[in-house]
């Protein structure tokens, strides 16, 4: 099956998730449970874990997440989190709650992974900073499942298509081949 390569720490900017193979990355209602049962290649926590140097997320999925930390709470480093409104955020240790521009709030989440990567963790955070051309790499798990509804990596109705490359290999515009089937 084609993989990527093992993840990298190099100080870039990755908009990180677990997506549902029709582009959800959270169920409706910031549902998770959709995650259970599946596996991922040997190792793959241990190397965002070990690579991830900061985390930007924005104030939705931090007050679903309540308090838990990334990584099943494998992972200890500072997390950001964007608001418009901080003052009636529950203070959390590592935790900072950011009301600034977002290019701002990359910039702070760079300076503090120092030298490892910063992960986004938000739908939201991750298209604005695509917007901006702050967006290195876009770093997917594919899950085998159809969710039919939530949360969109990119929901942009209306909004040109956005160009990718693979990071990896030699055919950048190849399509992936996948067959799965019903359970
Ligand atoms: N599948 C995976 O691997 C994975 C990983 C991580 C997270 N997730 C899921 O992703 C979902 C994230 O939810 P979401 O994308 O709907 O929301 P979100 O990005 O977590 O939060 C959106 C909120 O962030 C604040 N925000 C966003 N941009 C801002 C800006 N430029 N300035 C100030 N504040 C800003 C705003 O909050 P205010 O207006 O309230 O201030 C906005 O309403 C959660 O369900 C989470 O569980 C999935």
């Amino acid at each position: 099956m084609d993989d990527t390569g093992p993840r990298t720490a190099d100080g870039k900017v990755l908009w990180h998730f677990t997506m549902s193979l029709d582009g959800y990355v959270a169920g409706p209602g910031h549902s998770m449970d959709w995650m259970t049962g599946m596996t991922f290649r040997p190792g793959l926590v241990a190397e965002y874990t070990a690579t991830t140097g900061a985390v930007l997320g924005g104030r939705d999925g931090w007050d679903v997440i309540n308090g838990a930390r990334p990584y099943g709470g494998s992972w200890e480093g500072p997390i950001f989190v964007l608001t418009h409104h901080p003052e009636d955020a529950e203070p959390a240790p590592g935790v900072t709650f950011l009301d600034c521009d977002v290019a701002e709030a990359a910039r702070i989440g760079l300076e503090a992974a120092k030298g490892k990567n910063l992960e986004v963790f938000s739908p939201s955070i991750g298209g604005q900073l695509l917007e901006r051309g702050l967006i290195d790499e876009i770093d997917l798990h594919i899950a085998p499942v159809l969710l039919g509804d939530g949360i969109r990596l990119h929901h942009a109705p209306g909004g040109p298509p956005i160009r990718l490359q693979h990071v990896e290999g030699d055919e950048p515009t190849a399509a992936v081949n996948v067959r799965y089937r019903p359970v």
